[in-house]
Protein backbone atom coordinates (compact mmCIF):
# COMPACT_ATOMS: atom_id res chain seq x y z
CA UNK A 1 0.00 0.00 0.00
CA UNK A 2 2.99 2.32 0.56
CA UNK A 3 3.56 3.31 -3.14
CA UNK A 4 -0.34 4.15 -3.13
CA UNK A 5 -1.16 8.07 -4.02
CA UNK A 6 -4.65 8.12 -5.53
CA UNK A 7 -8.25 7.55 -4.34
CA UNK A 8 -8.49 4.19 -6.47
CA UNK A 9 -4.71 2.49 -6.34
CA UNK A 10 -5.53 3.31 -2.41
CA UNK A 11 -8.95 1.69 -2.11
CA UNK A 12 -7.91 -1.33 -4.24
CA UNK A 13 -4.87 -2.13 -2.21
CA UNK A 14 -6.60 -1.60 1.36
CA UNK A 15 -9.51 -3.99 -0.44
CA UNK A 16 -6.78 -6.66 -1.00
CA UNK A 17 -5.20 -6.21 2.41
CA UNK A 18 -8.62 -6.87 3.96
CA UNK A 19 -9.65 -9.63 1.64
CA UNK A 20 -6.37 -11.55 2.62
CA UNK A 21 -7.12 -10.57 6.56
CA UNK A 22 -10.87 -12.40 5.65
CA UNK A 23 -12.63 -9.71 6.41
CA UNK A 24 -16.32 -9.33 5.47
CA UNK A 25 -17.19 -7.01 2.88
CA UNK A 26 -13.30 -5.73 1.95
CA UNK A 27 -14.46 -3.03 -0.84
CA UNK A 28 -17.11 -1.63 1.08
CA UNK A 29 -15.12 -1.60 4.43
CA UNK A 30 -12.24 0.13 2.17
CA UNK A 31 -14.02 2.47 1.04
CA UNK A 32 -16.02 3.88 4.31
CA UNK A 33 -12.28 4.36 5.78
CA UNK A 34 -10.95 5.97 2.52
CA UNK A 35 -13.73 8.20 3.02
CA UNK A 36 -12.49 8.76 6.46
CA UNK A 37 -9.12 9.32 5.85
CA UNK A 38 -9.57 10.94 3.00
CA UNK A 39 -12.52 13.40 3.28
CA UNK A 40 -13.33 12.21 -0.46
CA UNK A 41 -17.25 11.34 -0.41
CA UNK A 42 -18.19 7.84 -1.84
CA UNK A 43 -19.46 9.97 -4.91
CA UNK A 44 -16.15 11.29 -5.23
CA UNK A 45 -14.03 7.86 -4.99
CA UNK A 46 -16.60 6.64 -8.19
CA UNK A 47 -16.15 9.72 -10.50
CA UNK A 48 -12.94 11.06 -9.22
CA UNK A 49 -10.68 8.07 -8.91
CA UNK A 50 -7.39 9.18 -9.76
CA UNK A 51 -7.51 12.31 -7.36
CA UNK A 52 -4.25 12.37 -5.48
CA UNK A 53 -4.33 11.70 -1.87
CA UNK A 54 -1.76 13.26 1.01
CA UNK A 55 1.06 11.18 2.38
CA UNK A 56 -0.79 11.83 5.68
CA UNK A 57 -4.10 10.73 4.12
CA UNK A 58 -2.86 7.56 3.61
CA UNK A 59 -1.19 7.17 6.62
CA UNK A 60 -4.41 7.91 8.58
CA UNK A 61 -5.72 5.21 6.09
CA UNK A 62 -3.17 2.76 6.36
CA UNK A 63 -3.77 3.16 10.80
CA UNK A 64 -7.14 2.71 10.11
CA UNK A 65 -6.81 -0.12 7.29
CA UNK A 66 -4.48 -2.26 10.42
CA UNK A 67 -7.09 -1.57 12.97
CA UNK A 68 -9.89 -2.81 10.91
CA UNK A 69 -7.84 -5.89 10.55
CA UNK A 70 -7.36 -6.43 14.25
CA UNK A 71 -11.27 -7.00 13.89
CA UNK A 72 -12.27 -3.40 14.87
CA UNK A 73 -15.72 -2.59 13.09
CA UNK A 74 -15.89 0.14 10.84
CA UNK A 75 -18.62 2.14 12.80
CA UNK A 76 -15.90 1.97 15.97
CA UNK A 77 -13.05 3.09 13.97
CA UNK A 78 -14.52 6.32 11.97
CA UNK A 79 -17.03 6.99 14.97
CA UNK A 80 -20.13 6.78 13.04
CA UNK A 81 -23.01 4.73 11.71
CA UNK A 82 -26.02 5.14 9.58
CA UNK A 83 -29.36 3.58 11.03
CA UNK A 84 -32.64 3.96 8.78
CA UNK A 85 -32.50 6.90 7.38
CA UNK A 86 -29.94 8.83 9.96
CA UNK A 87 -25.84 9.10 10.92
CA UNK A 88 -25.35 8.42 14.58
CA UNK A 89 -22.14 9.25 16.20
CA UNK A 90 -20.99 5.84 18.18
CA UNK A 91 -18.49 5.29 20.85
CA UNK A 92 -17.38 2.01 22.61
CA UNK A 93 -20.41 2.88 25.31
CA UNK A 94 -22.61 2.14 22.95
CA UNK A 95 -24.12 -0.68 20.06
CA UNK A 96 -23.62 -0.20 16.93
CA UNK A 97 -27.15 0.20 15.85
CA UNK A 98 -27.84 -2.89 13.66
CA UNK A 99 -29.67 -3.42 10.23
CA UNK A 100 -31.67 -6.21 11.85
CA UNK A 101 -33.45 -3.24 14.12
CA UNK A 102 -34.84 -2.02 11.06
CA UNK A 103 -38.02 -4.42 11.20
CA UNK A 104 -38.67 -2.99 14.60
CA UNK A 105 -38.69 0.52 12.77
CA UNK A 106 -41.06 -1.52 10.01
CA UNK A 107 -43.43 -2.13 13.04
CA UNK A 108 -43.36 1.35 14.54
CA UNK A 109 -43.82 3.43 10.62
CA UNK A 110 -46.70 1.55 10.21
CA UNK A 111 -48.17 2.00 14.01
CA UNK A 112 -48.14 6.08 13.60
CA UNK A 113 -48.37 7.50 10.29
CA UNK A 114 -46.97 10.63 9.51
CA UNK A 115 -48.82 13.63 10.70
CA UNK A 116 -49.82 11.76 14.03
CA UNK A 117 -49.17 13.49 17.32
CA UNK A 118 -47.79 10.70 19.86
CA UNK A 119 -45.81 9.89 22.54
CA UNK A 120 -43.25 7.23 22.48
CA UNK A 121 -40.47 5.52 24.86
CA UNK A 122 -38.08 3.50 23.65
CA UNK A 123 -36.64 1.05 26.36
CA UNK A 124 -32.45 0.89 26.58
CA UNK A 125 -31.96 3.65 23.64
CA UNK A 126 -28.33 3.33 23.72
CA UNK A 127 -27.11 5.45 20.96
CA UNK A 128 -30.56 6.89 20.70
CA UNK A 129 -30.92 5.12 17.16
CA UNK A 130 -34.72 3.61 17.74
CA UNK A 131 -36.30 6.78 18.85
CA UNK A 132 -34.02 9.04 16.70
CA UNK A 133 -34.87 7.41 13.47
CA UNK A 134 -38.72 7.56 14.94
CA UNK A 135 -38.76 11.03 15.57
CA UNK A 136 -36.91 12.12 12.31
CA UNK A 137 -39.70 10.52 10.30
CA UNK A 138 -42.67 11.73 12.75
CA UNK A 139 -42.78 15.00 13.19
CA UNK A 140 -45.14 15.64 15.20
CA UNK A 141 -44.01 12.94 17.75
CA UNK A 142 -42.10 13.30 21.01
CA UNK A 143 -40.43 10.81 23.33
CA UNK A 144 -37.97 9.41 25.45
CA UNK A 145 -35.46 7.09 25.28
CA UNK A 146 -34.27 5.51 28.58
CA UNK A 147 -30.79 3.75 29.18
CA UNK A 148 -28.89 2.46 32.99
CA UNK A 149 -25.64 3.43 30.90
CA UNK A 150 -25.02 7.49 31.69
CA UNK A 151 -22.31 6.88 29.26
CA UNK A 152 -24.52 5.85 26.30
CA UNK A 153 -26.88 8.72 27.06
CA UNK A 154 -24.62 11.18 26.66
CA UNK A 155 -23.97 10.04 22.88
CA UNK A 156 -27.93 9.81 22.63
CA UNK A 157 -28.37 13.62 23.71
CA UNK A 158 -25.03 14.62 21.24
CA UNK A 159 -27.27 12.35 18.29
CA UNK A 160 -30.37 14.13 19.20
CA UNK A 161 -28.94 17.95 19.24
CA UNK A 162 -26.99 16.88 15.50
CA UNK A 163 -29.90 15.93 14.33
CA UNK A 164 -31.63 18.68 15.43
CA UNK A 165 -34.28 16.31 17.70
CA UNK A 166 -34.01 17.65 21.02
CA UNK A 167 -36.74 19.48 21.27
CA UNK A 168 -38.79 16.48 20.79
CA UNK A 169 -36.22 13.77 22.68
CA UNK A 170 -35.73 13.28 26.10
CA UNK A 171 -32.70 11.43 27.81
CA UNK A 172 -33.07 9.90 31.53
CA UNK A 173 -30.94 7.51 33.13
CA UNK A 174 -33.27 4.57 34.75
CA UNK A 175 -34.00 1.17 35.05
CA UNK A 176 -36.15 -0.18 31.53
CA UNK A 177 -39.17 1.93 32.71
CA UNK A 178 -39.04 2.76 35.90
CA UNK A 179 -40.38 6.11 37.62
CA UNK A 180 -43.16 6.48 34.46
CA UNK A 181 -47.09 6.71 35.06
CA UNK A 182 -49.06 4.18 33.72
CA UNK A 183 -50.74 4.17 30.98
CA UNK A 184 -48.04 6.80 29.65
CA UNK A 185 -47.09 6.40 26.35
CA UNK A 186 -49.07 5.24 22.69
CA UNK A 187 -46.08 3.32 21.37
CA UNK A 188 -43.48 1.25 23.63
CA UNK A 189 -40.10 0.23 21.86
CA UNK A 190 -36.83 -1.74 22.74
CA UNK A 191 -34.03 -3.57 21.39
CA UNK A 192 -32.82 -5.00 24.67
CA UNK A 193 -29.82 -7.17 25.30
CA UNK A 194 -30.61 -11.21 24.22
CA UNK A 195 -27.35 -12.69 23.98
CA UNK A 196 -27.22 -16.01 26.85
CA UNK A 197 -24.09 -14.94 28.81
CA UNK A 198 -22.15 -18.00 27.98
CA UNK A 199 -22.76 -17.22 24.22
CA UNK A 200 -21.26 -13.57 24.26
CA UNK A 201 -17.59 -15.51 24.37
CA UNK A 202 -17.97 -17.25 20.96
CA UNK A 203 -19.31 -14.04 19.10
CA UNK A 204 -17.27 -12.82 16.25
CA UNK A 205 -14.31 -10.14 17.59
CA UNK A 206 -16.24 -7.30 16.13
CA UNK A 207 -19.18 -7.46 18.56
CA UNK A 208 -17.54 -9.62 21.41
CA UNK A 209 -14.78 -7.41 21.77
CA UNK A 210 -16.31 -4.29 20.80
CA UNK A 211 -19.99 -3.55 21.81
CA UNK A 212 -20.47 -2.93 25.79
CA UNK A 213 -21.58 -6.56 27.12
CA UNK A 214 -24.56 -4.09 29.24
CA UNK A 215 -25.80 -4.01 25.11
CA UNK A 216 -25.37 -7.68 25.30
CA UNK A 217 -26.04 -9.90 28.20
CA UNK A 218 -29.63 -11.39 28.41
CA UNK A 219 -28.61 -13.16 31.47
CA UNK A 220 -28.28 -17.27 31.32
CA UNK A 221 -30.85 -17.88 28.87
CA UNK A 222 -30.88 -14.66 27.06
CA UNK A 223 -34.79 -14.05 28.22
CA UNK A 224 -33.81 -11.47 31.13
CA UNK A 225 -34.80 -8.59 29.82
CA UNK A 226 -37.97 -9.50 28.64
CA UNK A 227 -39.48 -10.78 32.12
CA UNK A 228 -38.86 -7.36 33.36
CA UNK A 229 -40.12 -5.55 30.31
CA UNK A 230 -43.00 -7.63 29.71
CA UNK A 231 -44.85 -6.39 32.96
CA UNK A 232 -43.38 -2.49 32.44
CA UNK A 233 -44.92 -2.15 28.59
CA UNK A 234 -48.33 -3.38 29.79
CA UNK A 235 -47.80 -0.66 32.44
CA UNK A 236 -46.76 2.34 30.65
CA UNK A 237 -48.72 1.28 27.73
CA UNK A 238 -51.85 3.19 26.95
CA UNK A 239 -54.62 0.75 25.95
CA UNK A 240 -54.64 1.38 22.55
CA UNK A 241 -51.19 1.73 22.51
CA UNK A 242 -48.73 -0.50 20.18
CA UNK A 243 -45.39 -2.14 21.31
CA UNK A 244 -42.94 -3.87 19.74
CA UNK A 245 -39.51 -5.63 21.01
CA UNK A 246 -36.67 -7.06 19.13
CA UNK A 247 -35.69 -10.58 20.03
CA UNK A 248 -33.13 -13.20 18.71
CA UNK A 249 -34.16 -14.96 15.78
CA UNK A 250 -34.71 -18.26 17.88
CA UNK A 251 -36.48 -16.47 21.01
CA UNK A 252 -40.53 -15.86 19.33
CA UNK A 253 -42.23 -18.30 20.91
CA UNK A 254 -40.66 -17.45 24.53
CA UNK A 255 -41.24 -13.79 24.15
CA UNK A 256 -44.73 -14.32 22.89
CA UNK A 257 -45.43 -16.11 25.69
CA UNK A 258 -44.05 -14.08 28.12
CA UNK A 259 -46.29 -10.86 26.66
CA UNK A 260 -49.28 -12.97 26.85
CA UNK A 261 -48.51 -13.79 30.45
CA UNK A 262 -48.34 -9.99 31.03
CA UNK A 263 -51.94 -9.72 29.67
CA UNK A 264 -51.56 -8.50 26.19
CA UNK A 265 -53.75 -10.24 23.80
CA UNK A 266 -52.98 -10.43 19.81
CA UNK A 267 -49.42 -10.97 20.41
CA UNK A 268 -47.28 -11.49 17.00
CA UNK A 269 -43.91 -12.51 15.85
CA UNK A 270 -42.47 -10.68 12.94
CA UNK A 271 -40.07 -11.50 10.46
CA UNK A 272 -37.15 -9.95 9.29
CA UNK A 273 -36.07 -9.87 5.67
CA UNK A 274 -33.81 -13.08 6.03
CA UNK A 275 -36.95 -15.07 7.64
CA UNK A 276 -36.05 -14.87 10.93
CA UNK A 277 -38.10 -14.57 13.84
CA UNK A 278 -36.96 -10.54 14.94
CA UNK A 279 -39.86 -8.71 16.35
CA UNK A 280 -42.25 -9.38 18.65
CA UNK A 281 -45.51 -6.29 18.69
CA UNK A 282 -49.30 -6.53 19.33
CA UNK A 283 -49.17 -3.95 16.30
CA UNK A 284 -49.75 -4.16 12.54
CA UNK A 285 -47.53 -6.85 10.53
CA UNK A 286 -45.24 -4.76 8.01
CA UNK A 287 -44.80 -8.28 6.12
CA UNK A 288 -49.01 -8.00 5.81
CA UNK A 289 -49.55 -4.51 5.54
CA UNK A 290 -48.37 -2.26 2.84
CA UNK A 291 -45.95 0.79 4.26
CA UNK A 292 -47.71 3.75 4.04
CA UNK A 293 -46.43 5.77 1.41
CA UNK A 294 -45.75 9.13 3.39
C1 LIG B 1 -28.96 -4.06 22.51
S1 LIG B 1 -28.62 -2.44 23.16
C2 LIG B 1 -29.72 -1.48 22.14
C3 LIG B 1 -29.27 -0.07 21.91
C4 LIG B 1 -30.14 0.70 20.89
N1 LIG B 1 -31.53 0.74 21.32
C5 LIG B 1 -30.04 0.07 19.52
O1 LIG B 1 -30.98 -0.64 19.12
O2 LIG B 1 -29.03 0.27 18.84
C6 LIG B 1 -29.45 -2.52 24.73
C7 LIG B 1 -29.36 -1.26 25.58
O3 LIG B 1 -30.08 -1.53 26.80
C8 LIG B 1 -29.39 -0.91 27.87
N2 LIG B 1 -29.79 -1.59 29.10
C9 LIG B 1 -29.37 -2.77 29.59
N3 LIG B 1 -29.99 -3.06 30.74
C10 LIG B 1 -30.86 -2.03 30.97
C11 LIG B 1 -31.82 -1.74 32.02
N4 LIG B 1 -31.99 -2.58 33.05
N5 LIG B 1 -32.53 -0.60 31.92
C12 LIG B 1 -32.35 0.26 30.89
N6 LIG B 1 -31.47 0.04 29.89
C13 LIG B 1 -30.74 -1.09 29.93
C14 LIG B 1 -27.93 -1.06 27.52
O4 LIG B 1 -27.12 -0.13 28.21
C15 LIG B 1 -27.96 -0.84 26.00
O5 LIG B 1 -27.75 0.52 25.68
Amino acid sequence: MTASNTLLTAWKAAQARLKTGRIDSPAIDARLLLEAASGASRMDILTDPYRVITDDQLSAYETMVERRLRREPVSRIIGKKGFWKIMLNVTPDVLSPRPDTETLMDVAMLAFSRNEAFEAIDLGTGSGAILLALLAERPAAKGVGTDISSEALAVAKENAANLDLNDRAVFLRTEWAAGFGDASFDLVLSNPPYIPTDHIATLDPEVRDHDPHLALDGGPDGLQAYRDLAPEVKRILKPLGVFAVEIGWDQGPQVKALFEAAGFTDVKIIKDLGERDRVITNGPDPRTNPIPKD
